[in-house]
């Protein structure tokens, strides 16, 4: 028998959409304590914002496997999913391409493509599923119109997304080949954009960098794309208004406070019970709690978005919230969200066109009916039927 036999199975109880009140309490009570994760490893289940914040940005902290080191057999390709000075370096690559004034011009690109989808909703029948409807496909489409990826090979490019979709919960041998195409198709449309840049993310990284071989930009764009598919945030946030039916009224009586609504409803909303294990470097003590060298610790920023100490009454719905601390939802430090500007810019216009051309939006099934996914770590609601 393991020493860690006894360990409480995380999560709790299966997730809807929710976190479990006893979870909620324990963001004060217990803001680090021990669990055993699904695939059986024990961890350390951190809960608190302020520890959550240090697990995600202090260098003891890693995100490789304890011994391993940054850039594996003398400098392979490097990507975002590492520690230190060569995170750093693909980062600042990356970043330049992300600035928010750049970001701020795709506004009306997504604003159509938002619109698109809605009005092909509208001409279908009702009830219709907004998440088939609105909430897959947009992201998918941004990060083709984003990547700079040609209308005629996106059909393609969707099919490898799909692929994709399964190397993120499973990591079969369909999603293997899926990247493999993938990882192909962007280093041909990398040597084409050296040649004709485009108003676009790659064109942007080929334009004037040297610092990055071709190899790693690729990595770079797998990293963007992956991190771009999937936008739960509107979907448990068009959940949320309708559990709070009075801050949709507040929210329909005054449209202009969407922007400030897209914050809180991405404070207030969780999209899985899961996040990044990540393995301690060297034996230290968070809040209280000893933990040694090579431990797993598993910080879940949603619950850190409920923490009393920076969000006072954490667990109320408010739109007119206006908080002095950032919410956790992208993250926190080095890998803060690099798509902070176009994820929320994609649940504002999307929750914005819904509510305008479908005055009438509900649910089409009782909330407690909608179906959550619990086939990969991400969650999300899996469809959300509604009438307009
Ligand atoms: C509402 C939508 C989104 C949410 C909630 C979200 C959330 C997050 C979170 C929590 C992280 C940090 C993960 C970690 O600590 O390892 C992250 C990283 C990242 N996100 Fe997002 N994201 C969103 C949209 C996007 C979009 C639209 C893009 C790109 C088109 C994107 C690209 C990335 C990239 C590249 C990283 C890795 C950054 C790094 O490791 O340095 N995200 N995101």
């Amino acid at each position: 028998m393991s020493v860690n036999s006894g360990l409480r199975s995380y999560p709790f109880e299966p997730f809807t959409g929710d976190l479990p009140a006893e979870l909620l309490e324990m963001v004060v009570t217990e803001p680090v304590s021990r669990v055993r994760l699904p695939d059986g490893r024990a961890a350390w289940l951190v809960l608190g914002y302020e520890q959550c914040c240090t697990v995600l940005a202090d260098p003891r902290f890693s995100r490789l496997p304890l011994g391993a080191t940054a850039t594996p057999d003398g400098g392979g390709p490097r990507e975002l999913n590492m520690d230190g000075p060569p995170h750093a370096a693909v980062r600042r690559v990356a970043a330049r391409a992300f600035t928010a004034r750049r970001i701020e011009t795709f506004r009306p690109r997504v604003q159509r493509l938002v619109d698109e989808l809605v009005e092909a909703m509208l001409a279908g029948p009702r009830p219709a599923d907004v998440v088939a409807g609105l909430v897959a496909p947009l992201p998918v489409f941004v990060v083709c119109d984003v990547l700079g990826v040609p209308a005629a090979d996106r059909p393609r490019f969707y099919a490898w997304i799909e692929g994709l979709n399964s190397v993120t919960a499973y990591g079969s041998a369909d999603a293997a080949t899926a990247q493999a195409q993938l990882r192909d198709y962007l280093a041909g449309q990398l040597a084409r954009k050296r040649a004709e840049p485009g108003d676009d993310l790659l064109s942007a990284w080929v334009r004037g960098t040297h610092e990055l071989a071709d190899a790693e930009l690729v990595e770079l764009a797998m990293g963007v794309l992956l991190g771009g598919l999937e936008i739960n945030s509107t979907s448990a946030g068009l959940l949320a208004l309708f559990r709070h039916p009075e801050q949709l009224a507040k929210l329909r009586a005054a449209p202009e406070k969407l922007s400030a609504a897209t914050d809180e409803i991405l404070r207030y909303t969780s999209v899985s019970a899961m996040f990044r294990v990540q393995v301690v470097r060297e034996d230290l003590v968070l809040g209280g709690v000893g933990m040694r060298a090579g431990d797993c610790v598993m910080a879940v920023p949603w619950a850190g978005n409920r923490d009393p100490r920076f969000f006072p009454e954490p667990n109320v719905f408010d739109i007119d919230r206006r908080p002095d601390a950032p919410h956790l939802t992208f993250g926190f430090g080095p890998h803060f969200c690099l798509g902070t500007a176009l994820g929320r810019m994609q649940v504002e216009l999307s929750l914005g066109a819904l509510l305008t051309r479908m005055p009438a939006l509900a649910p089409a099934v009782p909330p407690a009916e909608i179906p959550w996914r619990h086939d990969r770590m991400n969650g999300g609601i899996a469809s959300f039927p509604v009438t307009w």
